[in-house]
């Protein structure tokens, strides 16, 4: 496995895999890696010859109150977890490498943007469309793996993809969780031992109000409310919407599919955000 942390040495290696014929698959994540990132790297090692990673805490997609200088990062950790996983390449560029001085270009996504996590977070879909379009314009990967967990994300990366009209092929991950429910995330580091034992009631409420939704039960508010019932212990609810699957508008009676309920709660100081899709085609 190599570590590359310049946009020069990344080309060269990669010229040599293209000329190979070889099929490049990108994971782009911000380090602190789990299980639901090396799910990535897995689905990536299935389909392509050569896998890079990329590893980069992006500042455009955090706001000014948010929480980049406590992101936690363990650079040595997530290099020795790429090699065991099979990753051929760690990409990890510096702030400079991907944001040099008088950058000013930014890809704006438009509505896909504005309800969820786009609400309480403004321009950070902004950072994300414009660091994932950089890292698309490093790598030009054939392939590239994004988790379900980042609903939002994956819609926004997609519709920058066909409106850019970037040839790459998309593929969305299903969420890792921990035994109990809860979905991996690196912010999970952050909470305490009671805090992570309440954290469980996320995927609770979800999974209730799938499991009704299996049952039959098909009005909306209704769905959220079996939800919003499991949820109490978190301490500040930040949305809980259930929204049509591809233009994320709020979801009306009766549901068209795929929907997805789709929450973001505060457990003490952390932000966790967790999804559900609810009547996908079973395959
Ligand atoms: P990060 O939060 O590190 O996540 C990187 C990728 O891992 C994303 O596609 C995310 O959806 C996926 N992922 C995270 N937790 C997961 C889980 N429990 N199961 C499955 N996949 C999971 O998302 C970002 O970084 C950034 O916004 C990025 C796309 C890298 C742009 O900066």
């Amino acid at each position: 496995m190599q570590t590359i942390t310049t946009v020069a040495e990344l080309r060269r290696e990669l010229a040599k895999a293209c000329s190979a014929g070889k099929r490049v698959g990108l994971v782009p994540t911000m380090g602190y890696l789990h299980d639901g990132h090396l799910a990535l790297v897995e689905a990536s090692r299935a389909q392509c010859d050569v896998t890079v990673v990329s590893i980069f805490v992006n500042p455009t997609q955090f706001g000014p109150n948010e929480d980049l200088s406590s992101y936690p990062r363990d650079f040595v950790r997530d290099e020795k977890l790429c090699r065991d996983a099979g990753v051929e390449i760690v990409f990890a560029p510096g702030a400079q490498e991907v944001y040099p001085a008088q950058f000013e270009t930014f890809v704006e996504p438009g509505e896909l943007a504005k309800p969820l996590c786009g609400a309480f977070r403004p321009g950070h879909f902004r950072g994300v469309a414009t660091v994932v379009c950089k890292l698309f314009n490093m790598v030009h990967p054939d392939v590239v793996f994004f988790g379900q967990k980042d609903f939002q994300q994956c819609a926004v990366v997609r519709r920058m993809a066909t409106d850019l009209n970037l040839p790459i092929k998309i593929v969305t991950v299903p969420t890792v969780r921990e035994p109990d429910g809860l979905a991996m995330s690196s912010r999970n580091r952050h909470l305490s031992k009671e805090e992570r034992r309440r954290a469980v009631a996320i995927g609770r409420g979800l999974f209730a109000a799938a499991e009704e939704f299996r049952a039959g039960v098909r009005e909306v508010e209704k769905l959220i409310a079996i939800a919003e019932r499991q949820l109490e212990t978190v301490d500040r609810l930040q949305y809980l919407e259930l929204v049509d699957g591809d233009t994320l508008k709020r979801a009306e009676s009766p549901l068209r599919f795929p929907a997805a309920l789709c929450v973001a709660a505060y457990v003490g100081s952390t932000r966790l955000i967790d999804n559900v899709l609810l009547g996908l085609p079973t395959p």
